[in-house]
This record gives structure tokens, C-alpha cells and sequence, in this order.
């Protein structure tokens, strides 16, 4: 029973993190970069390594259009609106082990 539990976590998070990793790699690499290193389109931090629970904040944040650090939170709003929390939860995870 337990050795079942273990494996189906196992498969899980596996799936969880291949999620995420689809959703960089489709909807924030081109402006982010593929680790995370760039500053997207000259404005933004380098976001790779950043702590889970931040990201997860700002890009609801932007989702919801209550942040805009740069002036262009409207770009990054419609680059995550269609996102949902379980996603962003991914991605956010993904993106914290980049660098
Ligand atoms: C079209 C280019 C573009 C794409 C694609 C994009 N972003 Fe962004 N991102 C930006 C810009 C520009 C900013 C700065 C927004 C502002 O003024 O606050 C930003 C800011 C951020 C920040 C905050 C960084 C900081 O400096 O504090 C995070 C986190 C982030 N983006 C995550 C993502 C995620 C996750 C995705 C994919 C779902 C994504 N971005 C896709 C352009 C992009």
C-alpha cells in the first residue's frame, strides 16, 4: 500500500513538473529565456531560480492586473490570463529550478 502510494506521488510530480516545464517552454522562454536569465524585453528581472511562492504571487498579480512593475504589467497580463492555478502553480515551480 504505501510502496503504491510512494510510486503514484512519484508518477505525479513527475507529470506535475513535465506540465510545467511545457508551459515555459511554450508561453514564457521567448521573452524570458530558455533558464530564465533574461530580462524580458529589457525590463524584467531574471526569473529563473526564484523562489516558488513569489512567482506564483506575481503572476496572479498580473493575471488579475494589480501589478506592473515596469510599466508593463498589461504584457505580462495577457501572456498568463488564460492560465489557471494549478498552471501557474507548475510553472512557478518549473521556473524555480532554472538557472
Ligand atoms: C511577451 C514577452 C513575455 C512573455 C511571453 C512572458 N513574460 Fe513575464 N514579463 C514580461 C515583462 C515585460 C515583464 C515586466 C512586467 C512589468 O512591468 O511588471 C515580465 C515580468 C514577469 C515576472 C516578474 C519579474 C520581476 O522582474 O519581478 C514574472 C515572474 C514573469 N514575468 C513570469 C512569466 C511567466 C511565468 C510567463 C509564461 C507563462 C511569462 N512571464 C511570459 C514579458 C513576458
Amino acid at each position: 500500500m504505501s510502496k503504491l502510494f510512494i510510486l503514484i506521488s512519484l508518477l505525479l510530480s513527475s507529470a506535475l513538473y513535465a506540465g510545467g516545464g511545457d508551459i515555459y517552454a511554450s508561453r514564457c522562454d521567448s521573452c524570458h529565456g530558455s533558464h530564465g536569465e533574461k530580462s524580458a524585453l529589457g525590463k524584467s528581472k531574471a526569473i529563473g531560480g526564484q523562489n516558488t511562492a513569489l512567482t506564483i504571487k506575481q503572476v496572479q498579480a498580473y493575471k488579475s492586473g494589480t501589478l506592473n512593475q515596469y510599466g508593463m504589467g498589461a504584457t505580462m497580463k495577457n501572456m498568463v490570463k488564460s492560465l489557471n492555478d494549478n498552471e501557474i502553480a507548475e510553472v512557478a515551480n518549473f521556473i524555480s529550478k532554472l538557472k
